[in-house]
This record gives structure tokens, C-alpha cells and sequence, in this order.
């Protein structure tokens, strides 16, 4: 079998997922692994050229994993033809201008979320990748992890019965950054700057609650700003014009309800940083990012309320480990799984499900989600399939 070399434009290989989940955890692992296996046995070794804005700090981080292709000049990465993906992690109010002329170079593309800050952006960056006829995908990580993917296995053994509810819980505390530096960039609490948890969250909770619970039929969100003063990188004081917090209930076709806290001002008091609880008719389950616990209706136990005595029960005691049940090595990086998922399917010609329309209904949902909040009424969202 023979091993095909792949050119790989990684723009934003400076930033913090562009470096450490895509190029280090991801792009470096597929090539340290020997590359991608496809269809018909060969393998996708990727060749990667670096595109940074800052000259010092890329030549840096091509020099330290002895990568010899870069530039800061990203139409001159976008005029060789011998890379022939573009990948985008730069700062989301960046990435509508370089996605179209990542489109209008005819490369197959590969995006962070969300694709665009606004729905009308999104889905025009979806109508003109279709018309250009370029392969198109979106980083939907989330559902590679192995939390997610043990819920996945429960959903489609039946575990669940019919499922009535979901409750996610996601956040963890931001440091304001005054006496301790924030551990997210600034622009993130700033919306002139493309930020916001709606923005950045939203995205994730369409298309995980599309594919493993069904498609959204309205949103109703409460946002808030609950810190309005942070200290930036340099230690400059800014207002925080960005929402940090959001309370989303979502209902889907079928009735099942889904409610997500997202927040970066709560403290953690769960296993992960991420759980969701899904109760259904036959069994219920916790999950996060790694882990996932069970308990069916066989096993739950029958509380009586009774607030006068202390309750000597031991809820969490009731619920069960769910095994890996993943081979030797376990599961890989979800950022990891993707891309190789995303280059066997560009490299076998297949569609990617996970294209720049799911991006779009992801974009949609923060819109819809923000509308809600500032208008104090629930939105409705229709399908959308096709551009
Ligand atoms: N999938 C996920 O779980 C996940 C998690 C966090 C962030 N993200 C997304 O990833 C993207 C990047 O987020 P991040 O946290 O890595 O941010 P970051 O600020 O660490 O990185 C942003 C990148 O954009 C570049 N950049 C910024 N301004 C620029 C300019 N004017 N010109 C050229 N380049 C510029 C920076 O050099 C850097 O490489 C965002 O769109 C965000 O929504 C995804």
C-alpha cells in the first residue's frame, strides 16, 4: 500500500487550539503515526505549511517541531497548489474573509467553530463552498470524545427507553485576570471582538444535541454578563461587553426537553467540566468529556421526601461505570479523531456530514439564542438541510 502526501495549510498555528489541539495533538500525531489509513489501504501523510500573523512567535513553533514550511502571508499559502486543505483557527471575527478566499481557491477546508459571527455570514459561506464545489468541515470535537461516544453507544443500544430530558451543565471559573492571569484569551468577554459563551457554545450544543438527541425546535435563553470588569494579556483593565453566561432551554421534535447552563463565572463542583444528564423512560445516565455513569430503571432507587430526617441514601453509590470498551490504547484526542475522520473522507471523495451547513445551523442556534435573551421570547428554528 502505498502513502500519499497531503498539503495542509494551518492558519492560526500560533493560537491556542490552532497549536496545541490541531497542529500538536492532531496534525503532528497523524504524522508521527505514520499518516491516515483510507479506504483501499493507503495512507495520508500530511505535509503542513504554517500560516501565523506573528513572524517571531510562528518561526518559533515551526523550528521547535522541525517544520521548515511557513509564512505569514496567507495568499501566498493560498496560491501554492501543493497544499490543497486550508485549516482555519484564527479569532472568529477572522474567519469569514479567510474561509471565502479559502473557498475562491478552490481548497477543500476544514474550520474551527463557529464558522461565522453572524447566520446570514454562515450560511453564505455554505452556499458558496456548494456552488465552488469544495469539500467543507467543521470541528465538532465534542462528539468524538469518549464520554460522547459511550453516550452514543447507550443511545443506540436502547438504554434509554424513550428519552424525556436532558440537563448540561458546562463551565468552570475564569480568573478575571487581575491577580491571576484569565486562562482564556480576552477576546473572548469582548463582543466587538467576536466574543461571548453564547458564541462559543452554542455552536457545540446544536450539533451535539442534534446528533445524538434531535433537531432543535426552539430556543429560549437567558444571558448574562455577570463580571463586567476583566484585565487583559498585558494587564490592561477592559469592559466586558460580551455575555459569560447563558441559561438555554431547548426543546426538539419529539418532545424531549434539553436545558444547558453554560457558564465561565460558576466554580466546579461536578467530575468534568462538561456533564449532561439524560433521563429516559428505562434508565438514566450522567456523562462528561471522559467518563459516563448509568442506572436502570431496574436499579433506581425509590426516594420518599421527607425533609425532617437526615436522608441516609447514597444517590451517587446507585449508578454504574460505563467501561471503555475501546481497545488497548483506549480512545484517541477527539481533535484527533476528526481530522483523520475529515481527510478520509476528502481523500475518498465522500461528503463530510459535518460540513459548513451544520456549521451555520450552529451559528444560527447563538443567533436565535442571544434574540431570545434580549427580546425575553422563545425562537423558533426550522429545518434546515439545504442551501
Ligand atoms: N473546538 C473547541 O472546543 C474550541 C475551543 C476554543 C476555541 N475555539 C475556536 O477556535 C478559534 C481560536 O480560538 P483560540 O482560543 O485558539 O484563540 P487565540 O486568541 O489563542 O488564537 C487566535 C489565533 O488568531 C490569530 N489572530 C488574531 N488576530 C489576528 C489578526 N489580526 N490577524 C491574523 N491573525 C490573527 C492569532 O495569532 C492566533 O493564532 C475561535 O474561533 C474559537 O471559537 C474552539
Amino acid at each position: 500500500m502505498a502513502t500519499r502526501r497531503i498539503g495542509i495549510i494551518v492558519n492560526g498555528a500560533t493560537g491556542r487550539m490552532g497549536y496545541r489541539q490541531h497542529l500538536v495533538r492532531s496534525l503532528l500525531a497523524i504524522q508521527e503515526q505514520g499518516g491516515v489509513e483510507i479506504a483501499g489501504g493507503d495512507r495520508l501523510l500530511p505535509d503542513l505549511l504554517l500560516v501565523g500573523r506573528n513572524e517571531e512567535k510562528l518561526r518559533g513553533v515551526a523550528e521547535k517541531h522541525g517544520l521548515t514550511a511557513w509564512t505569514t502571508d496567507v495568499d501566498e499559502a493560498l496560491a501554492n497548489p501543493d497544499y490543497e486543505v486550508y485549516f482555519d483557527a484564527l479569532v472568529t471575527n477572522l474567519r469569514v474573509a479567510n474561509l471565502k478566499k479559502a473557498i475562491a481557491a478552490g481548497k477543500a477546508i476544514y474550520t474551527e467553530k463557529p464558522t461565522a459571527e453572524t447566520f446570514e455570514d454562515a450560511l453564505e459561506l455554505a452556499k458558496l463552498a456548494k456552488e465552488a464545489g469544495v469539500v467543507n468541515g467543521v470541528v465538532h470535537d465534542k462528539l468524538y470524545l469518549p464520554g460522547l461516544l459511550k453516550l452514543r453507544r447507550l443511545i443506540d443500544s436502547g438504554f434509554f427507553g424513550e428519552i424525556l430530558s436532558v440537563r448540561g451543565e458546562f463551565g468552570y471559573w475564569v480568573y478575571e485576570g487581575d491577580w491571576q492571569s484569565a486562562q482564556r484569551p480576552s477576546w473572548n468577554y469582548r463582543s466587538e471582538d467576536g466574543g461571548g459563551i453564547v458564541a462559543d457554545m452554542f455552536p457545540h450544543w446544536n450539533y451535539v444535541i442534534e446528533e445524538l438527541f434531535g433537531r432543535i425546535e426552539d430556543v429560549y435563553a437567558q444571558t448574562a454578563t455577570h463580571i463586567g470588569r476583566r484585565w487583559d494579556e498585558q494587564g490592561e483593565q477592559y469592559t466586558a461587553t460580551a455575555d459569560d453566561a447563558a441559561y438555554g432551554v431547548f426543546r426538539l421534535e419529539g418532545g424531549t426537553v434539553v436545558q444547558m447552563n453554560s457558564s465561565w463565572d460558576v466554580r466546579v463542583h461536578r467530575d468534568e467540566l462538561v456533564e449532561f444528564q439524560v433521563d429516559g423512560t428505562r434508565g438514566s445516565a450522567v456523562v462528561g468529556l471522559h467518563g459516563a455513569r448509568v442506572q436502570p430503571r431496574e436499579a433506581t432507587p425509590k426516594p420518599v421526601w421527607n425533609p425532617d430526617v437526615k436522608d441516609p441514601h447514597d444517590y451517587r453509590g446507585d449508578w454504574i461505570e460505563v467501561p471503555d470498551n475501546a481497545g488497548p490504547d483506549g480512545f484517541d484526542n477527539g481533535f484527533k479523531v476528526q481530522w483523520e475522520d475529515f481527510l478520509a473522507h476528502y481523500a475518498e471523495g465522500r461528503e463530510y456530514p459535518f460540513d459548513f451547513l451544520s456549521g451555520a445551523r450552529g451559528v444560527r442556534l447563538a443567533e436565535a439564542g442571544l434574540t431570545s435573551s434580549a427580546e425575553g421570547r422563545r425562537i423558533s428554528l426550522d429545518p434546515l438541510t439545504e442551501v
